[in-house]
C-alpha cells in the first residue's frame, strides 16, 4: 500500500508525525508532501526536526496568499505530484487551505481520499477553516473521525457509512513528545517564569487578529490578566498588531517566539493555564490538566467545556477572571482516545 499525505501548516506536521512513525513501523509506503503554507522555520522545519519526520518527497514552496490565490496554487501544483506517484490513498489532515486543495485535487484524479480529524464543526459559517472541513469531508472516500461527536456530525450530513471513530493522532504525539523529549527546567528558564506562576498564550485565528477593535480588546485583556502571560505570537499576529500600531508586551504580558512542539508541551504543563483560539491548544491543555480559557464563540472541542477543563470567554474582564479561575476536580475521562489512534488510522487504510 502506498500512502500520500499532504500537510502544510503547522497542526498538520504534528498530526502528520505519528502516522509517519506508523506507517515506517509497518513498512507501508508514506510519501509526503509539504505545500509550503508555513514556511518560517519555526511554524515548520523544527516540527519535522524534533518530531523525527522524514523530509517531505515533495515540497510545493506555495507560501502566504488571499485564500482564493492560496488553495489554487495548491490545486494546480497537486494535480502533477498525483499523477506522478499515484498512492493507493490520499491521506490529508485538519481543515487548513492545504488540506481541501489536495481533496480536489485528488477527487477528481479518482484517487481515495481518507480525511484524518473528520467531522469537527464549530457550526461558524464565517470560519476558514469551516468551509475547509465541510467540502473536505464531502468530498473524501474516508472519514477518520477522532470523536464520537464527530461520528454524530457526520451522521447527521448522511456520511456515516464513509466514517470510521480512530481516536486522536495529537494524543498520540503528546504522550510520547512528553515522556520522552521534555526537558522542564529548561523551558522554564527559556520562557523566565516559574511552574505554576505563568499562562501561555496564542493568539492567531483571523476572526481575533483581523478587526482592529477586536485585536485590541484582546490584547488589553491579557495585558489585565493578574498573573505573567506568555504569548508565543504566531506571524500573523505579530504583522496585524504592528500595521495597527499594537504594542503587545506590556502589563502582565510578555511576548516569545513560537516554540518548538516539545518546548510548548514542556510550557504548557508547568503553566497554571493557557489562554488560546487554537483548536488544538484546547485539546492539549485537556490532555495536560492544564485549565484552558479559549477566546472564541465557540469550540469544535467540545468535550473539554463539559468535562469543565476549558471556559469559551469573549475578549474583555472575563478573561481576566477565566484565567485566574482554580483547577476543576480532576478526571480520568479520555475522549480524544488512548494515545493509539496513529495505528487505527493504519488499519482502516489497510481495510
Ligand atoms: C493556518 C490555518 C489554520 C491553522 C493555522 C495554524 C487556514 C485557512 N488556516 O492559519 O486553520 O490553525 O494555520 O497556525 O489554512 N505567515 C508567516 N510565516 C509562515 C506562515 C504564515 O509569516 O510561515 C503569516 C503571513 O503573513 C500569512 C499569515 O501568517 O499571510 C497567515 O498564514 P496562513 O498560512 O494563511 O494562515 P494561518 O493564520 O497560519
Amino acid at each position: 500500500m502506498k500512502v500520500l499525505s499532504v500537510v502544510g501548516a503547522r497542526p498538520q506536521f504534528v498530526k502528520l508525525a505519528p502516522v509517519a512513525r506508523e506507517c515506517a513501523s509497518r513498512g507501508v509506503e508514506h510519501v509526503i508532501v509539504h505545500t509550503g503554507q508555513h514556511y518560517d522555520p519555526m511554524l515548520s522545519d523544527v516540527f519535522f526536526r524534533d518530531l523525527g519526520i522524514p523530509d517531505p518527497d515533495v515540497h510545493l514552496g506555495v507560501g502566504s496568499g488571499s485564500h482564493g490565490v492560496q488553495t489554487g496554487a495548491m490545486l494546480a501544483a497537486m494535480d502533477e505530484v498525483l499523477t506522478t506517484h499515484r498512492p493507493d490513498w490520499v491521506l490529508v489532515y485538519g481543515d487548513t487551505n492545504s488540506t481541501l486543495a489536495a481533496t480536489l485535487s485528488a477527487v477528481k484524479l479518482h484517487l481515495r481520499v481518507a480525511h484524518l480529524e473528520a467531522g469537527l464543526r464549530s457550526f461558524n459559517r464565517r470560519m476558514p477553516e469551516e468551509h475547509n472541513r465541510v467540502l473536505t469531508d464531502h468530498a473524501a472516500d474516508l472519514l477518520l473521525a477522532p470523536t464520537q461527536v464527530a461520528l454524530e456530525h457526520l451522521t447527521r450530513e448522511g456520511l456515516a457509512e464513509r466514517t470510521v471513530v480512530v481516536g486522536d493522532v495529537m494524543i498520540d504525539v503528546l504522550h510520547r513528545v512528553r515522556d520522552e523529549l521534555v526537558d522542564p527546567a529548561g523551558v522554564l528558564a527559556e520562557l523566565g517564569q516559574s511552574a505554576g506562576g505563568f499562562s501561555v498564550a496564542t493568539i492567531h485565528r483571523a476572526e481575533n487578529t483581523d478587526d482592529p477593535q477586536r485585536l485590541a480588546a484582546v490584547v488589553t485583556a491579557l495585558q489585565e490578566v493578574d498573573h505573567a502571560v506568555v504569548l508565543l505570537a504566531h506571524p500573523r499576529l505579530r504583522a496585524r498588531a504592528a500595521e495597527q500600531g499594537l504594542d503587545l508586551d506590556g502589563g502582565s504580558l510578555h511576548t516569545h517566539d513560537p516554540l518548538p512542539y516539545p518546548a510548548l508541551v514542556g510550557a504548557v504543563s508547568q503553566a497554571r493555564g493557557v489562554i488560546t483560539d487554537s483548536g488544538g491548544l484546547q485539546k492539549e491543555a485537556f490532555a495536560l490538566r492544564t485549565p484552558c480559557t479559549t477566546v472564541r464563540t465557540e469550540t469544535e472541542w467540545v468535550e473539554t467545556v463539559q468535562l469543565g477543563w476549558n471556559v469559551l470567554v469573549e475578549p474583555g474582564p472575563h478573561v481576566r477572571e477565566a484565567a485566574s479561575r482554580p483547577a476543576p476536580k480532576p478526571t480520568d475521562a479520555a475522549p480524544y482516545g488512548d494515545g493509539h489512534a496513529a495505528a487505527a488510522v493504519l488499519d482502516a487504510l489497510l481495510r
